[in-house]
């Protein structure tokens, strides 16, 4: 029987100037469903990539004294260089000067044409250069003239242009709205789009530009280039072959979840399902439009006292504290602020403590007390059930936040289990039952319960952490195969052997000097 299959996206960035870590953010939580669903057996395909044409690239290159291609070219490397980095196992890259996808916008563009989908005219409007998007007075007027996105400043342009009916699709897409799954998550995502966008009606859109010409050309009208947000999402399908090689694409399309940050929620739940209509495409199963991650005086840049460079705090943290701080600190859909005494926090508190110290002494007891091994003969009582009953609910909890993207609910569950199993050691003290030989078979059965339950968690933190499950399994002695591996691993209890292969190893997570870790970013910023 064939699997299941999972396709997930994350936008294609552009690669006008460094990655920071917002755009890691989209890409490791995509990293992390990955992961998780090609554990539950799905055949997964998980699509990132570089959206590298339009003005924006045009004038950065220009400015840099190198051509465009240049220049994407050597972002291309870093690009991968961080995710590689941030352990992202990504199964598609996408460059949108990638030949088979220019072919395929040209073919797309062509049908749209030919179709009656595309007219010619002319644009006359503002134009947010950054955003890439085009405004009409009234839209800008109520933001003061600036970009209603982004609030920069707007640039007037006029040129010819073709059009695509967006405005054709209006009922279609109202219906898509009301549909009872929803199509656009969080709901308040979804009603932003029909009270701002829906409601009022939509216009006709702009999807060519001749005034600058780093762009695929339009097959029929070559002075001009196609519309950059256009040429971007159609990424979705070419990357999978359409039209012309269609293997993956019947195998994937259409894709479970683009996930986003909330700015582009117009492009991808207006334009892209209005161009899939248009293309008789079947249209995306969800759309989920995630917060932003701030900085205490608002958007992210390199200026502001933190340091957001992803790679430098990989270096500095590990990626594993970088992966779990991102998805833990804030609920997916949600705003929220990054600032690194926040991470250091998080650090010490749920990683050196919470988990490390629970995996160090569990080790220690062990090697100390039974260093051949634990041995059969073992005590078991209430509470060791207990505690493995409350890691079948954990991960019954981490399953059904992880189906609606819950990255921190999942994380905090897990977490939970983590701090039960250190009330666990309060509670039966095992130092004090390692001072009579008689009461070592009771002791016996503590460890085992807790070598046991850090095996489960070693599994449900699989999809967020990359190394730590390794460390873990390594100080417990658990081998590295399916059999302790698998997610349904995390399911049973009992699994653990308590061989003779513990060893006590280095923490986890070293603990940071808060106040001297602070006073050091401070120097290495300024
Ligand atoms: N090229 C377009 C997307 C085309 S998709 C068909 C684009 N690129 S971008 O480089 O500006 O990346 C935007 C995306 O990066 C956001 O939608 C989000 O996924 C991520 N983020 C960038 N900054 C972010 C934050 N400060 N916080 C959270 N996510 C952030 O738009």
């Amino acid at each position: 029987m064939s699997k299941k299959t999972y396709y997930i996206s994350t936008p294609i960035y552009y690669p006008s100037g460094q990655l920071h870590i917002g755009h890691s953010y989209t890409t490791v939580a995509a990293d992390a469903m990955a992961r998780y669903k090609r554990m539950r057996d799905y055949d997964v395909f998980f699509l990132t990539g570089m959206d590298e044409h339009g003005q924006k690239i045009q004038r950065t290159a220009e400015a840099a004294g190198v051509s465009p291609q240049a220049f994407v070219d050597a972002m291309a490397v870093d690009i991968k260089a961080l995710w590689e980095l941030l352990d992202v196992r990504y199964d598609g890259f996408i460059r949108t000067t990638d030949p088979h996808h220019v072919q395929a916008v040209q073919a797309i563009v062509q049908r749209l044409k030919d179709q009656d989908d595309i007219y010619e005219g002319s644009y006359e409007g503002l134009y947010c250069t950054p955003c890439e998007a085009f405004w009409t007075p009234s839209q800008a007027a109520e933001a003061n003239n600036r970009c209603p996105d982004c609030g920069g400043p707007l640039e007037h342009t006029k040129e010819p242009s073709y059009f695509f009916r967006l405005s054709k699709y209006q009922d279609r897409l109202m219906e898509l709205f009301k549909r009872e799954v929803p199509f656009v998550l969080p709901a308040s995502r979804a009603n932003e789009m029909i009270n701002n966008f829906l409601k009022p009606g939509l216009d006709d859109i702009a999807v060519t530009r001749t005034t600058f010409d780093w762009g695929i050309h339009v097959p029929f009208d070559p002075k001009h280039v196609i519309y950059v947000w256009i040429d971007a999402l159609s990424n979705y399908i070419t990357a999978l072959g359409y039209p012309d090689e269609p293997a993956l694409f019947d195998k994937f399309w259409p894709v479970d979840v683009h996930l986003i940050g909330k700015e582009i929620m117009r492009f991808h739940s207006l334009i892209w399902p209005a161009l899939l209509m248009a293309l008789d495409l079947p249209l995306p199963k969800r759309i989920f439009g995630h917060g932003w991650l701030l900085l205490k005086d608002g958007k992210m840049s390199k200026s502001k006292g933190n340091v957001v460079d992803p790679v430098l705090l990989v270096k500095r943290y590990g990626v594993d504290a970088i992966r779990y701080f991102l998805l833990r600190e804030v609920p997916f859909g949600a705003d929220g602020v990054f600032s690194n005494q926040a991470l250091i926090e998080r650090i010490n508190s749920d990683l050196a403590n919470d988990l490390g110290n629970l995996l160090s002494r569990t080790a220690a007891m062990m090697v100390k007390t039974f260093p051949e091994g634990l041995p059969e003969d073992r005590l078991t009582e209430d509470v060791d059930r207990e505690l493995d009953q409350l890691a079948d609910k954990t991960l019954e909890e981490v399953e059904r936040r992880m189906e609606d993207l819950e990255f921190s609910l999942s994380l905090e569950a897990i977490w939970a289990q983590i701090g039960r199993c250190n009330k666990y050691i309060d509670v039966t003290m095992p130092w004090v039952l390692a001072k009579n030989e008689e009461d070592h078979p009771r002791l016996a059965a503590v460890l085992y319960t807790l070598a046991d339950n850090l095996r489960r968690i070693a599994v449900m933190i699989s999809p967020f952490m990359t190394s730590t499950p390794v460390l873990i399994r390594g100080q417990l002695g658990i081998p590295e195969t399916d059999e302790f591996t698998a997610w349904e691993s995390a399911g049973q209890a009992g699994l653990y052997q308590g061989n003779p292969q513990v060893k006590k190893g280095s923490p986890l997570f070293p603990r940071i000097d808060v106040e001297k870790e602070l006073a050091a970013l401070e120097e290495l910023l300024s």
